[in-house]
């Protein structure tokens, strides 16, 4: 008998990406996905730990399921409980300790293991499975082929893991070493999501710059081969990567910009800090001036190119003169959009056991904002600069009213525009009328010439 499955998904893209390829390896064994946890025989948590604010959202929800499971259970039925990514890998442990009735705690990289692990929760109800090893094997050649549930904008993972090692950074101990795919077995991926109808494809790592992957004659390729290889694959219209570290941007990824016309001219290249003293604290192994350069030097490749980047404030030790270096830099780069966080301590990391100079909330909290509304007038600035162009937009779902698509413009800005549901799904030109905080407005570029051609044809 079919039985259903509701994954929730927290963290970054590479989550995303992985809760796709669990339900590609439950769906052999008799599992489809539903949209919501009641109508579900099994729930997986696909989990985040980069931050403690992320990791206790977990517990909350477990508390949820926990009476969703008591119900189940009353009426006959039974409810399988997983806690899968960052926080299955770090606080497995912890898990089964504070939430028994959980079913199943396991990491990134054994998932493709599920169909074992389920068959042992079946076997043996009110024990926990855990299988949170760094297994030899990798999960990528275990995994079936992908089941075509991404549609037209599609994830790739190419590269994953990190040995850069950030001291406040959970990554390199929740998803393990770096490690790159095969080229050939990348490029067998995207023909496939290409053929189940993709017209944007985004490779992801955790450190996707640092790809550098076996080339199907023999040989190395590093990321910027691998693009052009990709972009050359029938049926792409767009390509992207993230995310990447500035020491990893070499000069054949940086010309891959100039070159490759289905590249967005979009790129997330997290800072963190604008002070040199707090990213050799972090760290970072670069410098505020090693940083300009990347800039510089992908902006001489592409002109209209469109940054964001990663912050985070109240680091161990940092000063108001630290402070005031990363808002002059931000100042001088100019985002066209940005994340910002709080430092937060995580278990674990070097960074962790700093507690001499710590910046007290407040402090944190000023800065924050601070660097938020000037990202944020950045971002209204990059905007507003988009009224009156025509771009293309990739409608990938409906707007908020009928006869309303909402799409993503070449920088990843939300665009809202008028238009059928006929362009779901498909690339358009669209003139910008509109610039909000957080999207643009626009209308179909030409839309006016499209009807009048249509009243020609039926009218002759
Ligand atoms: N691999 C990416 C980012 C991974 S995590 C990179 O190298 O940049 C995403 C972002 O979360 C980081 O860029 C950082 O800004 C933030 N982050 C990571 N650990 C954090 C911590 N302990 N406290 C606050 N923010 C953190
Ligand atoms: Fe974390 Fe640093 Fe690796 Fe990014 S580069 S994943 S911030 S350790
Ligand atoms: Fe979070 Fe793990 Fe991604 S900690 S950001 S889900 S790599």
């Amino acid at each position: 008998m079919g039985k259903t499955l509701f994954i929730k998904t927290w963290g970054c893209q590479m989550n995303v990406y992985d809760s796709a390829r669990m339900a590609d390896v439950l769906a052999p064994v008799g599992y489809r996905p539903v949209d919501r946890a009641e109508d579900a025989d099994m729930v997986i948590l696909n989990t985040c730990h980069i931050r403690e604010k992320a990791a206790e959202k977990v517990f909350s929800e477990l508390g949820r399921l926990r009476a969703l499971k008591r119900r189940k259970a009353a009426g006959g039925g039974r409810l399988i409980i997983a806690v899968a990514g960052c926080v299955g890998q770090a606080e497995g442990a912890e898990i089964m300790a504070r939430a028994p009735y959980v079913d199943m705690v396991f990491g990134p990289q054994t998932f493709h293991r599920l169909p074992e692990m389920v068959a042992t929760a079946d076997a043996a109800p009110g024990r926990c499975v855990l299988d949170t090893e760094f297994p030899a094997e990798s999960k990528f050649d275990f995994l079936p082929e992908e089941q075509g549930t991404q549609g037209i904008s599609a994830f790739l993972a190419v590269q994953e893991g990190c040995d850069r090692f950030c001291t406040y950074c959970v990554v390199p101990y929740t998803r393990g070493a770096e490690f790159s795919r095969p080229a050939g077995d990348i490029l067998a991926e995207a023909r496939r999501l290409l053929r189940g109808g993709a017209l944007e494809i985004t490779l992801l790592g955790q450190n996707v710059n640092a790809w550098k992957g076996e080339a199907p004659g023999g040989g190395v390729w590093g990321l910027g081969r691998l693009l052009r290889e990709v972009a050359g694959l029938e049926g792409l219209a767009r390509l992207r990567y993230t995310t990447s570290h500035p020491g990893d941007m070499d000069e054949e990824l940086i010309s891959a910009h100039t070159e490759i016309p289905a590249l967005m001219p979009f790129v997330h290249l997290p800072v963190q800090s604008g002070s040199d003293r707090i990213l050799a604290a972090m760290n970072r192994r670069h410098k505020a001036d090693d940083y300009r350069r990347v800039v510089e030097r992908l902006r001489a490749a592409r002109p209209d190119i469109g940054l964001s980047s990663d912050f985070i404030v109240g680091f161990p030790g940092e000063s108001d003169q630290d402070f005031a270096e990363t808002m002059g830099l931000i100042a001088e780069i100019g985002y066209a959009q940005a994340y910002s966080f709080k430092y937060s301590p995580r278990p674990g990391t070097p960074a962790a056991e700093l507690t001499d100079d710590l910046v007290p909330e407040t402090v944190k909290g000023e800065r924050l904002t601070a660097l938020q509304e000037l990202v944020n007038r950045q971002q209204v600035a990059f905007n507003r600069a988009a009224i009156g162009r025509v771009m293309p937009v990739l409608f990938d779902r409906p707007g908020r009213r009928p006869g309303q698509l909402l799409g993503r413009s070449p920088y990843m800005q939300a665009v809202h525009a008028e238009a059928g549901e006929d362009r779901l799904g498909t690339l358009a030109e669209v003139r910008v009328t509109g610039a909000h905080a957080n999207s643009l407005s626009g209308c179909l570029a030409g839309a006016a010439n499209r009807d009048a051609g249509a009243t020609l044809e039926a009218s002759a």
